[in-house]
């Protein structure tokens, strides 16, 4: 009750401090924390117009600071690796289905939608399926009792799914390293018909084909392209594409502009996937994460989220953090220790990358 009477107290002596004299009184909205009334309070699910997301893990979800950030300020999440073929397909007569459930759960509860990730790639077929040596026919049926079962149990609760994921190498290539490619003569006619499996399971969800530097890899967006024709063409079910834009402060933002124009170019939706903006780009052990570094930061996301704008309102889908704080990113492992990727810190405190991301949104 007091801070409202300070508050009004505050309004009357401007107003009549405005009446008295002619100078312009500018009434200063400070706003209910009476923090900064420069600082955005806005959070990015509330300014997007589009779906915020973010990948989680549920096991970091147990952080009851890191379950309320995911809340307040995002309206998806994406599991990491708890939705995945080898984490839930855990042998040929059984599923595990404890951590995806959990998560499709926690979004439920939170009003927070899913992006399922992923049905089909290379790097998360289970060891005993791999081991079982299928042959192509045995190979696709299984897969398909597969993709019917997992998309048919979330049928409704979760709204899209990354269906097949990072099927070309760098500069286009199918992958050498995939199982796929020595059992399918046609892999990418195999692909299109997970398209179909998912499809007839849900026939709501929205489908992607998800993949890593596809902005940046003219060779790998072309044959993304071609694959779409052909699916397109084929009948086969493809909604949108991502890239997962696992980039950094020193990414090239005219090559990222030219690649993300041309990506658009399918018509499909666009989806930012897996959104984290490296700064130790030199690996340093000795690097230090400055005001500066972090107004770099912030100016690359800042690029990257006003680019996504550009995209015609139908084209829009989502642009999903690769994760949610720099405490727990993929790339103190994958890349550097000192290595602070993402929008909040460590403390969940929002960086100045928050503000950048934000201010890129109309
Ligand atoms: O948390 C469990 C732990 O309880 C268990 O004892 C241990 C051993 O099984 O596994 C732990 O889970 C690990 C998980 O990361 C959490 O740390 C998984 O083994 C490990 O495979 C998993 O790695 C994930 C990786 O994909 C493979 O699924 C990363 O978190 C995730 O960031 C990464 O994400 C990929 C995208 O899916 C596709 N694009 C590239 C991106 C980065 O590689």
């Amino acid at each position: 009750m007091i801070n409202k009477q300070i508050i009004w107290g505050i309004f009357f002596v401007l107003i009549f401090a405005s009446c008295n004299n002619d100078e312009k009184v500018v009434f200063i909205n400070a706003d209910e924390s009476g923090t900064n009334p420069n600082v955005p309070t806005q959070t990015l699910k509330e300014k997007a117009k589009f779906k915020i997301g973010a990948a989680v893990k549920m096991k970091d979800l147990q952080d009851v600071n890191y379950k309320n950030a995911v809340i307040k300020h995002y309206s998806q999440i994406t599991g990491e690796f708890e939705m995945k073929m080898a984490n839930i397909w855990t042998s040929s007569t059984a599923y595990n289905y404890t951590a995806a459930d959990y998560l499709v759960n926690f979004a439920k509860d939170n009003s927070l939608e899913v992006h399922g990730h992923t049905l089909v790639w290379y790097r998360s077929f289970p060891d005993w399926f791999v081991n079982a040596k299928y042959d192509s026919i045995a190979f696709e049926s299984k897969v398909k009792v597969f993709i019917t079962d997992v998309v048919g149990r979330y049928k409704g609760r979760v709204k899209s799914w990354d269906v097949v994921n990072e099927v070309f190498a760098d500069g286009g290539a199918l992958r050498e390293e995939s199982i796929i490619k020595p059992i399918f003569k046609d892999p990418i006619g195999f692909y299109g018909r997970c398209f179909q499996y998912a499809k007839a399971a849900d026939p709501d969800a929205k489908l992607f084909y998800n993949d890593y530097n596809v902005v940046l890899d003219a060779g790998k967006r072309s044959a993304i392209k071609k694959m779409v024709t052909r699916f397109k063409a084929k009948g086969y079910p493809i909604d949108g594409v991502g890239d997962q834009f696992h980039y950094a402060n020193d990414t090239n933002k005219q090559t990222m502009q030219t690649g993300f124009t041309d990506m658009a170019s399918t018509g499909l939706l666009i989806h930012i996937s897996e959104l984290d903006i490296k700064v130790n780009t030199a690996k340093s052990d000795s690097y230090v994460f400055t005001d500066a570094e972090a107004q770099k930061q912030s100016e690359t996301y800042k690029y990257i989220t006003s680019m996504y704008e550009a995209l015609p309102q139908n084209q829009k889908f989502a642009i999903t953090t690769w994760g949610v704080t720099d405490k727990f990113t993929w790339l103190t492992e994958a890349w550097h220790p000192k290595e602070y990727p993402l929008l909040l810190d460590s403390e969940f405190n929002k960086k100045p990358a928050y503000q950048g991301f934000l201010s890129g949104l109309k």
